[in-house]
């Protein structure tokens, strides 16, 4: 009797142990990535409208392939974070659209800041609380988010010497992974998540 007691006990504290273990850095860093993504999202697509209102086609086809990879990005973390038995609650995205060299501006900057410091933190998070998919999850959005701050640079600067018809007019978007790939230059596989080229979404 002694020892069921003692059983039933332990069972109790391994359980609350287990109830008490959720990875809450993790779980705030994939809301807050959601929120970015989902924003980014919809500015992009913004943004591409304005590009092309002013004539430039190429900008615009730049800003509508990023726009379809933070989706990608967005969705992928919301399925961690339900995987998690966590919910996002609705919210409203908020930017501002400006003229297209602006909004280069602050496509450059809102990706610099992910790359610099956003997916750094949430990647650190992630292994400390052993959140496996959550780091394959951001990892995706950090790899593609270097890239699209190399498209958006070397759009800027096409636009500050009027060769903006020079740019690409065709982007490659990997379904899985966003992963974003000026469509001349795609690999057979996507080079972060192993999709084959034949899945790529066209832009
Ligand atoms: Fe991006
Ligand atoms: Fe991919």
């Amino acid at each position: 009797m002694k020892n069921i007691l003692l059983f039933a006990f332990m069972g109790l504290i391994i359980l609350a142990g287990c109830s008490g273990s959720k990875p809450e850095k993790t779980i705030a860093n994939l809301k807050a990535g959601i929120k970015g993504e989902t924003t980014a999202s919809a500015k992009y697509a913004a943004f591409a409208q304005k590009a092309r209102g002013e004539g430039k086609d190429t900008i615009a086809k730049l800003f509508d392939a990023a726009s379809k990879a933070e989706s990608i990005h967005a969705n992928n973390h919301r399925k961690v974070l339900e995987g998690l038995g966590e919910k996002m609650l609705d919210f409203k995205p908020e930017f501002e659209v400006k003229t297209t060299a602006e909004n280069l501006a602050a496509a450059i900057e809102g990706e610099g800041y992910e790359v610099a410091t956003m997916y750094p933190q949430f990647l650190a998070d992630a292994k400390a609380e052993k959140v496996e998919k959550a780091e394959r999850s951001f990892n995706w959005a950090f790899d593609t988010e270097k890239k699209h701050h190399e498209f958006y640079v070397k759009a800027l600067d096409a636009l500050k010497t009027n060769t903006v018809n020079t740019l690409p007019f065709v982007y490659a978007v990997c379904p899985v992974c966003g992963n974003t790939y000026d469509n001349a230059k795609v690999d057979e596989k996507c080079a972060f998540c192993q999709t084959g080229k034949d899945k790529f979404i066209i832009i």
